[in-house]
């Protein structure tokens, strides 16, 4: 994927515009490459440097008003795009002296119904994250309240509304984007008026609550939110979105057509509307997507090989077959131009994916590696398999895994976190009671064990739904995930005593959400590769959401490298990264470097590998590839990848795994 190198600024906000004051719907684009754009957007390397940015243009605004003798009307956001907006104002606060004496804020939901104490409520999210370390007035702060009764909701909806208005409005609102496309809580079918009120969450946001609750049937149905009518009001909008999972709803909402089945896209029409976006959250928009079909871009090779495999794929037709006149007529004539005839690209790029497919991952012994994608030396390699949780190994790679066991290698696998967090409680008390009936069969002599059993029973029976789990039950739930998580990558031929489970402490919060990283993540991770020197190191990908588990391994991975690299270890100079696909997003062809075909037979045993995973029901929303168990999505998803190779003309095979090679030290 083609990621932007600098920020870039789609009609940059200066300090004049945050004066509250109207604009006119984006009707000038700044540039030629945002055409396709209705809303403008902000797009900065990471979430970090987007969420200071942000920060600071509330702080000005903040500043500005309060100079002038005038209260400043805040719109809140909850969920995890603003913790990092939020974590810098209180450090603006701390260190800078900004004041939110004269700030009143209007919080855009909460869940229904929820106590203000609970752990998943919005009002505890907001004094843990922003009220509780800055000095606003308690009486500023408007929260919808969840413990109405179901009676009084309607009324206090409307009073909120009044209250809003009374503030004299709100002046700058922040927004988060759901994947079904919501602001606030404003689910597919709200409406453009739509004002505060109760509403069903949709099936996909309860499932992306899930593991805050501990579990999807912890989710409440209902919420209390502001309308998308409501929100419009707002002088000026910043809507936040981080991470791959959010970059397809994002192009819809910018560039596709306004829908209440995307309320996000009601907001083409608001005059001052900017989306604040990491470089994974725009990447599907047309600009860094398909730019040659909206301006000049830089015929790089990948850049080619993606215009090329779109063409191949929206024209139905293999790569050799396309013609000159196939890429003047669909807005790729200019890479003709500079590089064809149109036969001369097709083969090139052709040859290139060729290269890309190897069923040899750790690299083919006694044979010309110059157009392969691993070396053959050295042979045998030792390969190290990094995993945030359990699962994520077999899914991205069960077939390779076995392919390098069998052909040879000695293969690792380390498990970063338990992944203990999405078990449910049923399930562990399952195994509760197992422990406890071969406490029974051992007699007396197991007293300590049928001791803690019987504990952890009585915290799962005594456990309301949605709270933190206790420390024995913690442990269970661990200690399940690790037992399937040996069953299953012991059917991919890897042997017990190359399995390792990390544990690192930045997940075992016993909160859903995880701990800053930290030294004691780093170092088990330095001393497992130092132990190993490994010559193949398989990465799980960097663009998930901040402060998700597998962006945190990520992270954590990264830190361990350069730490290596500062300490120059010299078998990193023969060491080569892979990284695997850990969501469900399938890869683009031009983003493989290493495409590992996986045979019928192959598949089936993947399937049974991930199939051990059996505390990990995947419901899928439908429509999405694979709906399913994880092993029928996986499998989807293996099967989708050798379809677009077989499209582009290519080899048919039944399923291909896939790597994009990573160099961390470049
Ligand atoms: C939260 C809210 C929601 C979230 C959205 C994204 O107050 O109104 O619309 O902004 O669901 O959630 P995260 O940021 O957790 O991805």
């Amino acid at each position: 994927m083609k990621q932007p190198d600098r920020p870039q600024k789609g009609g940059a906000v200066n300090d004049s515009e945050l004066q509250a004051k109207p604009r006119t719907p984006r009707a000038v684009v700044s540039s030629e490459s945002e055409q396709l754009e209705r809303i403008r957007t902000c797009v900065f390397p990471d979430a970090g440097s987007g969420s200071v940015d942000v920060a600071h243009q509330m702080a000005r605004l903040i500043r500005e008003r309060g100079d002038a003798g005038r209260t400043t009307v805040l719109g809140l956001a909850t969920g995890s795009s603003p913790i990092r907006v939020y974590e810098e104002l209180c450090r603006l606060h701390r260190e800078e002296g900004l004041s939110f004496a004269r700030v009143v804020t209007f919080n855009l939901d909460e869940y229904y119904p929820m106590d203000p104490d609970e752990l998943q409520s919005y009002v505890r999210f907001m004094h843990e994250h922003l009220f509780d370390h800055i000095d606003i007035r308690p009486e500023n702060i408007h929260i919808p309240d969840g413990r109405l009764d179901r009676a009084d909701v309607y009324d206090y909806c409307q009073d909120y509304e009044r209250l809003i208005a009374e503030a004299g409005g709100i002046d700058l609102q922040l927004l988060g984007i759901g994947r079904t496309g919501h602001i606030g809580f404003n689910e597919p079918g709200s409406t453009r008026e739509s004002r505060t009120r109760m509403v069903t969450l949709d099936r996909l946001t309860r499932m992306d609550a899930a593991a805050d609750f501990f579990g999807e049937s912890n989710v409440p149905r209902r919420a209390i939110t502001m309308g998308v009518g409501t929100i419009m009001e707002a002088r000026e909008l910043i809507l936040l979105a981080w991470g791959e999972a959010k970059a397809a709803v994002v192009q819809k909402a910018v560039e596709g057509p306004v829908t209440e089945s995307i309320t996000a896209s009601f907001l083409q029409s608001h005059p001052d509307v900017s989306f604040v976006l990491d470089s994974a959250a725009a990447s599907e928009l047309t600009r860094f997507r398909r730019p040659w079909l909206v301006t000049q871009c830089e015929w790089s090779n990948r850049m080619t090989r993606r215009a090329v495999v779109w063409l191949s794929h929206s024209l139905g037709k293999p790569i050799l077959k396309l013609t000159d006149a196939d890429y003047s007529e669909h807005g790729a004539g200019d890479l003709v131009t500079e590089q064809g005839p149109a036969y001369t690209i097709n083969i090139r790029v052709f040859n290139e994916l060729q290269h890309t497919i190897s069923g040899w991952p750790g690299g083919k012994p006694h044979a010309d590696d110059s157009n392969r994608p691993e070396r053959a030396l050295p042979f045998p390699k030792k390969a190290l398999v990094l995993v945030p949780e359990p699962a994520g190994d077999v899914i991205g790679m069960g077939g390779t895994i076995r392919r390098l066991v069998e052909q040879g290698h000695e293969v690792h696998v380390a498990y970063l976190t338990s992944g203990g967090k999405l078990v449910s409680d049923p399930e562990a008390r399952r195994f509760v009671d197992f422990i406890l009936g071969i406490g029974g069969l051992m007699g007396d002599a197991n007293e300590a064990l049928r001791g803690f059993a019987s504990q952890a029973r009585r915290d799962l029976d005594g456990k309301r739904p949605g709270v933190v789990d206790s420390t024995a039950v913690r442990r269970i739930k661990g200690l399940i995930r690790q037992g399937e998580a040996r069953a299953a990558i012991r059917l991919c031929g890897v042997d017990d005593a190359n399995i390792d489970f990390l544990e690192l402490p930045f997940y075992d919060t016993g909160r859903s959400r995880n701990n800053p990283l930290s030294a004691e993540d780093i170092d088990p991770l330095i001393a497992l590769l130092e132990t190993i020197q490994p010559q193949q190191v398989f990465v799980p990908g960097d663009l998930q959401n901040p402060g998700s588990t597998r962006r945190m391994s990520f992270e954590a991975i990264e830190n361990a490298m350069k730490s290596l690299a500062c300490r120059k270890a010299s078998w990193l100079n023969d060491c080569w990264f892979w990284v695997y696909p850990e969501g469900w997003r399938e890869w683009d062809l031009d983003e493989i470097d290493m495409a590992v075909p996986v045979s019928p037979d192959e598949l089936d045993r993947k399937s049974e590998a991930i199939y051990q995973h059996q505390s990990q029901k995947s419901p899928t929303p439908s429509g999405a590839r694979g709906s399913g168990e994880f092993w029928q999505r996986a499998e989807a998803v293996n099967r989708a990848l050798a379809e677009r190779y077989d499209r582009c003309g290519l080899a048919e095979y039944e399923g291909i795994e896939v790597f994009r090679r990573w160099k961390p030290f470049e």
